[in-house]
């Protein structure tokens, strides 16, 4: 089994602690635990006094009974029976491919994407083709080419919505176009959905909800705010897949432990506060992010509609010089971004707004004169 290194996790593995102004994440500023518990009408006080008394056992194996109701709030025709807790979104996705996927199938792939949704099946032996995003389309994939690839033996197309790293969205009707052509293969459709856009225009739907053979994968990591605590999941219309997916949790996790389950189904009880205070960071960030590029004439960017990751454009930095950039940018300044070639797309990089403002307005203008600085 050959797996290839992870490009963007490899590069914050390495880089990330030695940044002082981290504009690269992908995640909406982080809740602690006093801003969760203040949520509750008591301050969180009686939850606090149970989790105190609760014992540390394995907990609920799939995922609390409260848990699966806040998930299963989520989706329109998803029951609570099938969803499945997990660890992360990262979780969700490696344990749906493992139990989907094996040697010599045929998957197709967005790309780039997230890369796990690519490499982890072609890793498991799969033969994976790349259904290529398009700048040109607002870095959305073209419907015809799909239409092209599909083959009667494709088993799984694996999708990002809202994407990594451009913050593309499918809308539901762009969507009925994927599933008429998963459909008429029997193909499996995998969306990694934990990007929600936050704005009330945009039309949008789970994958899980709108394709009897989609499989949904979400976290409490990014749109939520919490990726602290490790919790995910899988959710899906087809009970026999959820079948297949509990025997591979028994290999792979078991469950994700009483804290974590408590705190994510505290998370997800009170989405609407969650939602809203992520909404006001995304909006907020995102004009002084659109300002700043505005008047920026050495980048230019297809703007995210209230997705917390934006994919930069370099106007005048040759594209081989990419990470050599970040490196220097990162030792000289402290400013930390993500050089698009860790996602096969060099002469980009990934810039995630939604830090506080502080750091935000401070990495921009560092990133500015060091662009001049660099050009020279
Ligand atoms: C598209 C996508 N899916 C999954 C993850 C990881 O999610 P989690 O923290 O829930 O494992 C990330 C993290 O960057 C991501 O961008």
């Amino acid at each position: 089994m050959e797996l290839v290194q992870f490009g963007c996790e490899d590069w914050l593995n390495v880089w990330e602690k030695s940044a002082t102004l981290d504009i690269a994440q992908s995640t909406i500023e982080a809740l602690s635990l006093e801003e969760i518990l203040s949520f509750e009408p008591d301050g969180g006080k009686a939850f606090m006094a149970k989790l105190m008394k609760e014992q540390f056992s394995y907990g609920w194996i799939e995922g609390s009974p409260a848990f699966k109701t806040e998930v299963a709030k989520l989706y329109q025709r998803v029951p609570e029976d099938n969803i499945l807790s997990t660890n992360g979104a990262t979780g969700a996705n490696f344990l749906s491919i493992l139990g989907l996927v094996g040697q010599g199938d045929h998957v197709i792939a967005q790309y780039p994407s997230y890369q796990q949704l690519y490499d982890w099946p072609k890793t498991l032996g799969a033969q994976v083709d790349y259904w290529q995003i398009k700048e040109e389309n607002g870095w959305l994939p073209a419907i015809d080419e799909l239409r092209q690839m599909v083959k009667p033996t494709t088993k799984l197309i694996c999708l990002n919505n809202a994407a990594q790293p451009t913050g593309a969205i499918m809308t539901p009707s762009f969507l009925s176009e994927v599933i008429e052509i998963a459909r008429s293969v029997d193909a499996y459709l995998l969306c990694d959905e934990v990007y929600l856009p936050l704005d009330e225009e945009t039309d949008y739907a789970p994958i899980a909800d709108l394709y009897e053979k989609g499989i949904s994968t979400n976290s409490i990591s990014k749109t939520y705010s919490v990726p602290g605590i490790r919790v995910g999941w899988i959710a899906t219309q087809d009970r026999n897949l959820c079948y297949e997916f509990r025997k591979i949790r028994d290999y792979t996790m078991i469950s994700t432990g009483v804290f974590d389950d408590a705190v994510a189904s505290l998370v997800l009880k009170h989405r609407e506060k969650v939602l809203a205070r992520a909404r006001q960071i995304v909006k907020g960030n995102l004009a002084i992010l659109k300002d700043w590029v505005e008047q920026e004439p050495l980048v230019s960017m297809i703007f995210p509609k209230a997705v917390s990751v934006s994919f930069l454009k370099f106007e005048e930095l040759p594209p081989n010089k990419t990470e050599e950039f970040a490196i220097q940018l990162l030792k000289e300044t402290g400013v930390l971004i993500i050089p698009g070639n860790r996602f096969d797309l060099p002469g980009y990089a990934r810039i995630g707004y939604c830090t506080d403002e502080k750091t935000l307005r401070e990495g921009l203008r560092k990133l500015s004169e060091f662009l001049r600085a660099y050009q020279k």
